[in-house]
Formats: C-alpha cells, structure tokens, sequence
C-alpha cells in the first residue's frame, strides 16, 4: 500500500517496508534524495545504494522527476529527520530536465514564480500557503455548519449590481462590434443570450438576504468580480468571498458573529497547520532581517495570529475614528495622501491602518459610517445621516470584512433607491422580502483572499490564491 511522506514521517512502522510516490526535491553526492508528495511541508529522505543502483537511473534523478520509491523505513542517521526510507527499488516515473526545470533548489523571487504560477506550488513557500488556503477554506464551512448556517450557492450571473459601484464585468454572447443595436443607437440587449443586460457578480449578499428571509442563517462562500482598475496588493478582479445573512440579527449580533468568525477559522489553523505556519514565521523572520529596525513587525506569525485570537477587537464609530484621524499626527504634519477634513469623507487604506496598527494596536470594527459613502442597503440611523455599517480592520490588510444591518423598511429603501436612481424595476424580487414578513436582518462579506494574506503572512494578494486575475494578467 502507498503511504505519503506526511504519514511516514510520523510513523511508527521502523524497519517495515514501505511504498511511497512523490518528487524530487533535491538530490545529493549521488545519494540522498529528499521527496516531497505535497501531503507535508516537510521531506523525506531516501538513501539510495548507489553501488547497487543502476548508473543510468541514478542520472535521471534531478529535481522535478516524479518517482516510485520502495524501502525499508530506519531511524535516521542524519541530523534534522527522526526516520528515513533505505531504498530497495527505485523507478523514474517522470524525468525533468534539470536544465530546463525552472523551480531549482535554491531562492526565487516572487515575481519570477508568479511567471511560473503552474510550478510555483512546488515550492516549500507556495505549497505552505495553498494547504493553509485549503485548511481556511474548510473552516469556514465547518463554522458555519456548526453554527446552524445553510450553505447557498449564489449565482455568478446577474442583472443587479449589488454595490451599486458599477465596476462589472459583462456578460454577452454579443461579438464587439455586432451587437445588434436599438433605433437610438444603443445596444439590444433584448437579443442578448438572457434577454437583458448582464454581468458577473460582485457579491451574493442581495440573493443571500431572499433565502435570509426564509432559512434563517445562511451563507455564500464563492467567486465574486470586480472590474475597478485597482492595481494594488490588496485587490484582484476575481476573489473568493463568504457572506453570512441572517435574519434577526441587528448591528451589533453581527458584529459579534463577525469577531467569533474570524477568530474561529484562525484558531482552527493555528492548531491544524502547525508545520506550515512554521514554515511561514521562519520565512517571515528570514525577511525581517533585511529591513530597517523601525519596519520590522515586533510578533512572529503565529503570535499574531494567537493576539487576535485572544483578545477582543476594538469597536469605535466612524465619528469618534475621524476625530483620532483628524487630529492625530500624521493628518496634523500632512503626512496622509488623502488629509482627513470634514466629517463625511470616506476612510483610504493609509487611515485605516493608522487606527489599527498605530492607534488601538489591535483589529478594529468601525461602525455607523456617514450614509453618502456606503451602499444602498444599509439601514438608516435616527440621526438621518449615518447607516448601520460595520468594517472589520486588521493590521497589514485594512479593511478584511465591510457588513452592516440591512434597510428592513420599505419606505426607507425606496426612498434610498430613488435618490441614487436605482431602477425600482430591475430590484423587484428585493423589494419583495420587504413587502411580504421584513425583519431586521443583517451580514457581511469577508474576502478570503485577505484572510488568507493575514494568516500566511504573505504580502501581495497575488500570492495567496493559485492563479491571481487582475488587471492585464489574466494567464494560466
Ligand atoms: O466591502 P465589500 O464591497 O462588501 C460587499 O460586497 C457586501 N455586499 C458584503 C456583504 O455585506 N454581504 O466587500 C467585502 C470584502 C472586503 O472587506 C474585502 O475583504 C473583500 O471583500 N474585497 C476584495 N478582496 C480582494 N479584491 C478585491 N477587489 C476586493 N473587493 C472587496
């Protein structure tokens, strides 16, 4: 029977025989190769008799090649392993030319593998960061389960523009230029393969609050689209993101859920990927050395990731966060890129992280932000002027989470829609749910890209999922 390196290296089966099937990290003094099969970060060392081994396969094993390798599994001689595997058979199953291989056995950067994003995995650094996007991933789905959510799978096509933003990616089977077009010049899209305009979603959270209204708890963990021109480290033009709606809930449940949420998925990691979170913090700690004093982050990984499990986020309003920001030092001595004047004005990355990494030294939830800068949905404060908003802030990312309690009133609503001339029409199965049963009901949208930035460590966005789409790259 097979085993894989991750079961070997942790068994007790000393001087049984064993099977295994994986590839060629390195080989040395015609010797010791050491076999990854992506089950671990970590290899396993297989010592080859060279004096009994055919010349010609010893010279086909070079990093890449895929092998078959039958032993007898010993307590290492060598440092820095407890067992290793005495090789009896070995079988080339696939070479690689190790002149042409790309992935050698030394440091890349990460642009140069970002070139390579189909081999990139390959490497101790990608294939750390895509288990522990795997281990996140089913996480969240084992909170939510346990937490009484349904799971609903929302769709990717539509007709709305849930953020009202306009940053869409169409949806035609149009070719450009042979659209056919209306008396006024404009395009039909009455022809069109779904009778109307359409375009990939930026969020499911207006179909999620239908079924809110209907199964109670549930949630979206999938795809969403986004064509605004952001080339930063945080943004891609296609992310993965999970909303919980639910209904009941008001503002402050919903921060709470939040909070446990998060602190939930990365407790999870922290005790089930210990290996590769190792790997990361080393590798984090290798690339501190090379900064200045004054960048250098004073918490290895996974003390950071234990900080924000153990310790409550901080919630302050919008207003009580653009009075610290208005009157801090660096909006005082016009060090800011957007200086922080009236109260209105909506919050860039540089304030963000100023309140949470320099401010509160600690995640931030901001709330009841001022209603000209959020979507239509939100639900309207007494004052007139602010809506049940809530962003979650975290160190390095800014904003991870935005959410807020939902416009339950249809009066409200409508009235909303028509001042940002939103097409009564077009929302109409929305308008519904305010019409038949509303109910305060609440969630949010946590984009699991950057989960996955804070967790790993990593630093560009394009790093932490397989093959990152943003502006002019849509490769592999
Ligand atoms: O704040 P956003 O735009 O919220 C919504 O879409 C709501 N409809 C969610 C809801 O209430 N159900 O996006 C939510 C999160 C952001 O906080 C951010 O983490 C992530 O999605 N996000 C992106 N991640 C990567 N690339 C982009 N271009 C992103 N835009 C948003």
């Amino acid at each position: 029977m097979r085993s894989t390196v991750s079961e070997l290296l942790s068994s007790d089966k000393i001087l049984q025989e064993v099977y295994l099937k994986g590839w060629v990290r390195t080989f040395r003094s015609n010797r010791f190769i050491a076999v990854n099969d992506g089950s671990t970060i970590n290899n396993i060392q297989c010592v080859v008799d060279f004096e009994n081994t055919d010349e010609a396969i010893l010279k086909r094993i070079s990093t890449g090649a895929a092998v078959a390798i039958t032993g007898t599994l010993i307590e290492s001689q060598g440092k820095g392993q407890k067992v290793e595997i005495a090789v009896t058979k070995l079988e080339i199953l696939g070479d690689s030319n190790a002149d042409e291989y790309p992935i050698q056995p030394k440091k890349h950067s990460l642009e140069f593998l970002r070139e390579n994003a189909h081999l990139r995995i390959r490497t101790n650094t990608f294939s750390a960061v895509m288990r522990l996007r795997s281990a996140l991933s089913f996480a969240v789905h084992k909170y939510f389960n346990e937490n009484g959510f349904y799971n609903f799978h929302a769709p990717l096509v539509t007709g709305s523009d849930a953020e009202g933003a306009g940053e869409m990616f169409k949806v035609t089977t149009f070719e450009a230029n042979k659209a056919p077009l209306k008396e006024d010049g404009s395009i039909d899209y009455s022809k069109d393969f779904f009778g109307k305009e359409t375009n990939l979603t930026v969020s499911g959270q207006l179909e999620a609050e239908t079924y809110a209204m209907a199964l109670g708890k549930v949630y979206t963990f999938g795809p969403t689209f986004r064509a605004e021109n952001s080339n930063t480290t945080r943004h891609l033009a296609e992310f993965w993101m999970i909303e919980p709606e639910v209904a009941f809930n008001d503002l402050d449940d919903n921060m709470d859920l939040g909070e446990d949420f998060i602190k939930s998925v990365i407790s999870y990691v922290l005790e089930h990927c210990k290996d590769d979170l190792k790997f990361l913090e080393d590798r984090l700690l290798q690339e501190e050395k090379s900064k200045p004093q004054a960048q250098r982050s004073d918490m290895p990984l996974r003390e950071k990731l234990q900080f924000i499990t153990e310790n409550n986020f901080k919630r302050v309003s919008y207003t009580e966060a653009y009075e610290i920001l208005r009157n801090c030092k660096p909006n005082k001595k016009k060090k800011f890129q957007f200086p922080i004047t009236e109260w209105g004005v909506d919050l860039q990355s540089e304030h963000e992280r100023f309140l949470v990494e320099k401010h509160f030294k600690c995640p931030v939830i901001l709330f009841d932000y001022p209603a000209t800068i959020k979507a239509f949905y939100m639900r309207l404060n007494e004052d007139g002027k602010t809506v049940r908003a809530m962003d979650i802030l975290f160190p390095g990312i800014g904003e991870i989470v935005g959410g807020s309690q939902r416009e339950e009133r249809l009066d409200v609503l409508l009235e909303k829609m028509k001042a940002l001339d939103i097409d009564e029409k077009e929302l109409w199965w929305y308008l519904d749910t305010r019409k038949f049963g509303t109910a305060v009901h609440s969630g949010f949208g946590l984009g699991f890209e950057r989960l996955v930035l804070f967790v790993t460590g990593m630093s560009n966005i394009r790093d932490v999922i397989p093959f990152p789409r943003t502006p002019q790259n849509a490769d592999f």
